[in-house]
């Protein structure tokens, strides 16, 4: 699988992460207890990890296991947040986060719709999939709107340690072909 380096919608580009991307996505939102409430890591309040997660996802990337953008908005190039994806055979697994101040206006589901038409673009892909906590309907939103559906509850399926100490139920969507 080669996906693009760069994504165009509307509003946003997504394009492949650099590591002078780390200070920003430090500053925007990976620090941000509420933005991490429903995600699977807590914020360490060190830049370098920001960093050592950027240096993960490039050789991920390399590796062919996992995909990521960040999400910047044209007008300004201002980070919004990121969005990545996972491959596993035939399925691909989705992912992603935007900071707190740039909710609620639509961009995610643009960024998320751009992804998700091209992973089931791709021949080898059938099916395109994610998880979120039952206590996130924002997230559950953004799923139904670029089209896919909810399958189910994944009982005691994820850990969110910013929520709780004990694995979390979650919505399982996906969109098949
Ligand atoms: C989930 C997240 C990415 C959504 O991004 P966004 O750009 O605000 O999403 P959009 O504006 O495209 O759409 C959000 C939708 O959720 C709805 N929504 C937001 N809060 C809601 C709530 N508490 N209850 C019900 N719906 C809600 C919005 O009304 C909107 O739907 P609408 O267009 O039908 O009105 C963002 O909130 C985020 O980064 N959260 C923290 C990280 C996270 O949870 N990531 C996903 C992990 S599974």
């Amino acid at each position: 699988m080669r996906p693009p380096e760069i994504f165009e919608t509307d509003r946003l580009r997504l394009r492949r992460p650099v590591i002078e991307d780390a200070e920003a996505i430090f500053a925007e939102y990976a620090q941000d207890l509420e933005v991490t409430m429903y995600l699977t890591w807590k914020p360490t309040g060190k830049l370098e990890d920001t960093r050592e997660h950027l240096r993960a996802s490039a050789t991920a990337w390399r590796e062919g296991a996992a995909f990521g953008w960040v999400v910047l908005r044209k007008e300004d190039n201002q980070l919004l947040g990121a969005v990545g994806v996972r491959v596993d055979g035939h399925k691909v697994e989705l992912g992603y986060v935007l900071a707190k101040r740039f909710w609620g206006k639509g961009y995610m589901t643009e960024a998320v719709q751009a992804v998700v038409n091209w992973s089931i673009s791709e021949r080898e892909v059938y099916r395109i999939w994610a998880v979120c906590d039952v206590e996130n309907p924002a997230s559950a939103r953004v799923m139904e709107k670029v089209g896919m559906k909810r399958e189910g509850i994944l009982r005691r399926w994820t850990m969110h340690p910013n929520r709780s100490d004990e694995p979390r139920d979650c919505y399982c969507y996906a969109v098949v072909k």
